[in-house]
């Protein structure tokens, strides 16, 4: 009987898809990321055939160490920075994805973010609840209007493309972009500007939207440096990786207005935040849930259960990222 061992609690329809092949599934029952000692524990257990992590796990050489009887490390993640992909190469273990799951959703939740920080809802609902509002007043929160505006897109994968569409079709803005190669497909459907380099994204952009995935040359890749060729007018929306991000420095621009404001959905000490950032009246925050639907979860759950299946049965799985 196939073992799958599940680093934490996903919905049932993943999990049933798993037992109906017989397999024998064992889930961390704790409402909580492992540690990454305890993986290792847990993995060392029973001899597992097949993972699923979720991406607050580190998967390294000691984890792979801890189960080498693993021939999937199946990524609950659209992202796979939290695996070490080239340790699974040399050892012949696959490592997937869920790239359909949730991506036209994280885009969504990118346009949210922009548009409570352009629209100051969070700082007004704040106003609203504490009484404060007494009557129509033309000097208060002013916002910033979007249409004619300039949006830059970092990274134009799936993600960054779905907010490029949504920029012009639906808030009749302009785009430039940056990306490691241009996407004609992209000058093509939307009048799309290629910058090439990042720098030039950020010296033009009103709004600047980060899709790239976490990797060592884009890490850090907004720092001090950068965030200071902003506008001072201009906005950060962040729902790809916390670590592109140089926090500390983000902290200090909101402060100084080196920039107008930031829109976050992931953070670089997850589930830390960088010291000032709380405090910031024009930060607006979530918890890395920019791909957080019901219909997500599902096709994440089932997508991240099929790449099992697939390599339980002898195949090579639909998303494979080695
Ligand atoms: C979420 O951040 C994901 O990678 O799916």
């Amino acid at each position: 009987m196939k073992k799958i061992y599940i680093t934490r609690k996903i919905l049932d329809a993943g999990i049933k898809m798993l037992t109906d092949k017989g397999y024998e599934v064992d889930i961390n029952p704790k409402d909580r990321p492992l540690t990454h000692k305890e993986l290792v524990k847990a993995l060392s257990k029973k001899p597992y055939d097949a993972v699923l992590t979720l991406l607050t796990d580190q998967v390294d050489a000691q984890v792979f160490d801890a189960c080498p009887t693993a021939k999937i490390f199946a990524n609950y993640a659209i992202g796979t920075n939290n695996i070490d992909v080239n340790e699974a190469k040399k050892r012949g273990v696959y490592v997937t994805n869920t790239p359909g799951g949730g991506a036209d959703r994280v885009a969504e939740h990118a346009w949210a973010l922009i548009l409570a920080l352009t629209c100051r809802v969070v700082e007004s609902d704040e106003y609203m609840r504490r009484g404060k509002f007494n009557g129509w007043n033309p000097m208060i929160f002013h916002g910033m209007k979007l249409a004619g505006k300039m949006l830059g897109i970092i990274g134009t994968g799936r993600i960054g493309a779905d907010v490029a569409h949504r920029a012009v079709n639906g808030f009749g803005m302009k785009l430039v972009y940056y990306d490691v190669k241009r996407n004609e497909e992209l000058e093509k459907s939307f009048g799309a500007v290629f910058c090439p380099a990042v720098d030039e994204v950020l010296k033009n952009a009103d709004v600047v939207s980060i899709h790239v995935p976490l990797l060592p040359t884009t890490q850090h890749l907004i720092n001090a440096e950068r965030l200071a060729m902003m506008k001072k007018s201009a906005y950060l929306i962040n729902t790809s990786r916390g670590q592109v991000v140089d926090e500390n420095a983000l902290v200090s621009a909101l402060k100084n207005g080196v920039i107008a404001g930031a829109g976050l959905d992931v953070f670089e000490f997850e589930p830390k935040l960088a010291k000032g950032l709380a405090k910031l009246s024009n930060v607006v925050m979530t918890p890395h849930i920019a791909s957080g639907t019901l219909e997500a979860r599902l096709e994440m759950a089932t997508l991240s259960t099929t790449n099992i299946i697939q390599v339980m049965e002898g195949g090579v799985p639909q998303n494979n990222v080695v």
